[in-house]
C-alpha cells in the first residue's frame, strides 16, 4: 500500500517521540513492502513562533493531501499563565479537529499486566480492564457560541441530532466488534443537551438489539471508572465529558505514556498519543515513545493492515517484558533506557521478527 503521512511533531517532547514513531512506521513499511512518504508540517507553539498561527494554512493543506496525520503534542508553558495571550497552541489542535471534521475521538484504555502495579488503583480492580472511550470531538461547549468578558462569560453546549447520531453510530460499530456493550454517558438529569443525546440513543438502540445499551450520568461514570473499570466495554460521550473522563481513564492504567488515540471523521484521520507535550521532559531523552509508537499501530489498523499493527503491539510488549523501558516505568535497579534507545530496540525487534 502507498501511504502519504503528514507528520506534525509539535512542541515539548513531541519531536523526540515522533522520531521514534516514524522510525517504527518505516521499519514496518519496509518489512511488509509498503511505500510510505512523509511530509513535516508546523503546528502548536512552534508554529505561533514561526508564522503566528498554531495551525497554518499550509499545514492544513499538507493534512488534506495526506492519507493520515501522525501527530505528537502541542503546548508550551509560556502561554499557560498568560490569560491575555491572543493565540494559544491548543487553538491549533482545535482548528485541526474542526477543519478536518474529526468528530470521533477513539481512546482505548488498555492495561498492561506488567504495569498494573503502577496504577493508583488496587491490582485486582484494574487488572484486565479494557475499554474504549469514544469522545465527540467537534461539538459541544468547545465550539459553541461563547462570550468572553471580565464581568460575564459563557460557553454554549450545543448539539444537533445529526451530530449526536453520527457519534453514537461510531459507538455502536465499536461495540459490535467488541463485547457488545455500549454505555452512553450524559447528564440528562440536568442538561437539555444531554436529554437530546439520551433521546436519540433510545431511538437508535432499537436498531442494535445485539448490543446492550446502558445510560450513566457523568458524575456516576467517573466514580464507576475507578470502582469497577472492567464494567465498561465501549463508552460514548460528548466533548467536554470525554475530555475529562479520558484523562481519568488514562491514569487508572498506570501508564499514561502508553495510550494512543485515533480521531476520525470527514477528512484525513489523525493518530496521536493521549498524553501532552510534557515541556519539563523536553530534550532530555526520557519521554516514553510507546504511545506514539502505538498510535502508528492504530494508523496501520485503520487502513485494514492488521498484521502490521499486531507486529508493533508485539514489539511493544516484548520491550516491556525485557524491561527496555523509559525511567517512569522502569523496574527498580533496571537498566537506563531513553526515548531513543527504546525506539531503536523496537525497530530492531521488528526487523528481526
Ligand atoms: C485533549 C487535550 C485538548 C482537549 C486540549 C489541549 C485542547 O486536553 O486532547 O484531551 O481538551 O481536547
Ligand atoms: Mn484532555
Amino acid at each position: 500500500m502507498k501511504l502519504k503521512i503528514a507528520v506534525l511533531a509539535g512542541d515539548g517532547i513531541g519531536p523526540e517521540i515522533m522520531e521514534q514513531g516514524v522510525a517504527v512506521m518505516s521499519a514496518v513499511a519496509e518489512k511488509f513492502g509498503h511505500e510510505v512518504t512523509y511530509k513535516d508540517a508546523l503546528c502548536g507553539a512552534h508554529a505561533i513562533d514561526e508564522v503566528g498561527n498554531p495551525f497554518p494554512e499550509e499545514t492544513f493543506q499538507t493534512c488534506m493531501d495526506a492519507d493520515a496525520v501522525l501527530f505528537a503534542s502541542v503546548g508550551d508553558p509560556k502561554f499557560d499563565n498568560d490569560p491575555t495571550a491572543k493565540v494559544r497552541p491548543e487553538q491549533g489542535l482545535l482548528a485541526m479537529r474542526k477543519r478536518l471534521g474529526l468528530f470521533a475521538n477513539i481512546r482505548p484504555v488498555t492495561t498492561f499486566d506488567c504495569l498494573v502495579h503502577k496504577s493508583p488503583l488496587k491490582d485486582e480492580l484494574v487488572r484486565g480492564a479494557d475499554f474504549i472511550c469514544i469522545r465527540e470531538l467537534t461539538g459541544g461547549m468547545y465550539f459553541g457560541e461563547k462570550k468572553e468578558g471580565t464581568e460575564e462569560a459563557y460557553d454554549t453546549n450545543y448539539y444537533s441530532r445529526a451530530e449526536v447520531e453520527r457519534i453514537l453510530r461510531v459507538g455502536y460499530q465499536y461495540a459490535r466488534q467488541r463485547r457488545h456493550h455500549l454505555t452512553v454517558v450524559d447528564k440528562a438529569n440536568v442538561l437539555a443537551s444531554s436529554r437530546l443525546w439520551r433521546h436519540v440513543a433510545q431511538e437508535m438502540m432499537k436498531e442494535y438489539p445485539d448490543v446492550e445499551t446502558d445510560f450513566m450520568y457523568v458524575d456516576n461514570a467517573s466514580m464507576r471508572m475507578i470502582q469497577e473499570p472492567r464494567f465498561f466495554d465501549v463508552m460514548v460521550t460528548e466533548n467536554t465529558f470525554g475530555d475529562i473522563l479520558t484523562d481519568e481513564g488514562s491514569c487508572i492504567t498506570g501508564s499514561m505514556g502508553l495510550l494512543p488515540s485515533a480521531s476520525t471523521g470527514e477528512h484525513t484521520p489523525v493518530f496521536e498519543p493521549i498524553h501532552g507535550s510534557w515541556p519539563q521532559g523536553k530534550g532530555l531523552n526520557i519521554a516514553n515513545p510507546l504511545a506514539q509508537i502505538l498510535s502508528v499501530a492504530m494508523l496501520y489498523e485503520y487502513f485494514g493492515l492488521k498484521a502490521e499493527g499486531e507486529l508493533i503491539r508485539k514489539a511493544v510488549n516484548a520491550s516491556l517484558d525485557k524491561n527496555v523501558r523509559t525511567p517512569e516505568i522502569q523496574v527498580e535497579g533496571g537498566e537506563r533506557y531513553g526515548t531513543r534507545e527504546v525506539g531503536q530496540w523496537i525497530v530492531k525487534w521488528i526487523k528481526e521478527h
